[in-house]
């Protein structure tokens, strides 16, 4: 067994183990993947004072996310197809989040539905919403959620419309897995992952059974997605969205300050500042980049939360030193699944936790109220 030190051995781990396509499905962005590259890079590129003789003794990476409790300032972020990184992802994840004591965002594309997730946990989860063209089916998602009593309705405003992922397309990622040749010889070579598979509670996609004809066979994602997700979506439906729901709104994929402060009016909750991890428009702001001016537009007004390119703890410092509320990760937490099921999930918190923890302390800071620009070097 190798041994783990941070996200990268994960990410190593997942790619050995995960069946190409759905691996290649996680690791990928749009188009040229400039974006998604550029959400770690614009990361990197931060530089973090160091300060010395200060007394760090007593920290902790406490903190709160709308309200609720958290023992770090990070939530998982929504992902499809978890469940095809390891059998039953979705539940392995929420169990891990749980335990860990920070929110688990089950997407409307997961494998496990929201009964399955709600049913093999105790504390709520948050709900992430697609809006599709069969409204019906959306109220019925959101009274689903409801009955779960999931805490928070994540609302992901940035896919109307499918960016394409050329390695998707190249690989004929389906659910279930298409039978190709290539996709055949590379199954057995993960037989670990074939056998769980058999086992799992579910194969294709749980919230959509039963609503959707074609949904135990969505020959191609892209296709199905220009059939049902809704390119009409606007702000009135957000207002509709809204009122259907009636509790906590986070609404996710803003990048733009004017945005941001039409969804604040709006009456959002909390606002997820994120390109999609450059799965969406390729050539859009790093997420970093994008954060300063939309703290700067609604800071006051609603929470700003932040995704794309976190992989370490010393990511999640930055994006609060420059005034996000918290951090989600949605890859380094699918390399963890996909690496090692549940302890995997387990291993990736704990990496960042420690990260933070560490990273905090050799800026000089204590808590998570104490992070702000001045740890940051200006360029
Ligand atoms: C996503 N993301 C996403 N977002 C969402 O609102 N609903 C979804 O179903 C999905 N599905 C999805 C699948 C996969 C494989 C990835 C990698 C991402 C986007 C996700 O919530 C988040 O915004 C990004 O993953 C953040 O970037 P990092 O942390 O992956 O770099």
């Amino acid at each position: 067994m190798p041994v783990i030190t941070c996200i990268e051995d994960l990410r190593q781990l997942a790619r050995k183990r995960v069946p190409r396509a759905f691996y290649d499905y996680a690791d990928s962005g749009s188009y040229t993947e400039c974006t998604y590259r550029a959400n770690a890079d614009d990361l990197a590129a931060i530089k973090l004072r160091q300060r010395v003789a200060i007394n760090v003794d007593n920290r902790s990476t406490r903190s709160t996310l709308l309200g609720q409790e958290v023992s770090m300032p990070v939530a998982i972020a929504p992902t499809g197809l978890t469940g095809m990184q390891w059998a039953d992802g979705e539940i392995l994840g929420a169990q891990a989040a749980e335990q860990f004591g920070i929110p688990f965002t089950l997407s409307t594309m997961s494998i496990c539905s929201i009964e399955d997730v709600a049913a093999a946990t105790t504390k709520p989860f948050w709900f992430q919403l697609y809006v599709m063209r069969d409204r019906e089916f959306i109220a019925d998602l959101i009274q689903r959620a409801k009955a779960a009593r999931c805490s928070a309705l994540v609302l992901t405003l940035d896919l109307q419309i499918l960016g394409q992922r050329h390695k998707d397309l190249k690989n004929g990622m389906t659910v279930p897995l298409r039978p190709t040749v290539a996709n055949l010889l590379d199954l057995a070579s993960k037989p670990a992952w074939a056998l769980r598979m058999l086992g799992a509670r579910r194969r294709t996609f749980g919230n959509l059974a039963g609503h959707v004809k074609d949904a135990a066979g969505i020959n191609s994602l892209a296709r199905w997605t220009a059939r049902q997700f809704d390119p009409t979506l606007s702000w009135k439906d957000v207002e509709w969205i809204k009122q259907q729901w009636g509790g906590k709104l986070i609404m996710k994929g803003i990048l733009d300050p004017e945005d941001a402060r039409i969804a604040a009016s709006c009456g959002a909750d909390a606002i997820v500042v994120s390109n999609h991890g450059g799965r969406q428009l390729d050539g859009a702001l790093s997420s970093i980049a994008a954060l300063p001016a939309i703290v700067e537009a609604v800071g006051d007004r609603t929470e700003v939360l932040f995704d794309g390119g976190v992989r370490s703890g010393q990511d999640v410092l930055k994006a609060l030193a420059l005034g996000a509320r918290g951090a989600m990760i949605g890859r380094a937490f699918l390399y963890g699944l996909g690496a090692m099921g549940r302890p995997g999930v387990d291993a990736a918190l704990g990496i960042i936790q420690r990260e933070l923890d560490v990273s905090m302390a050799l800026t000089g800071t204590r808590t998570i109220d104490e992070i702000g620009p001045n740890i940051l070097i200006r360029p």
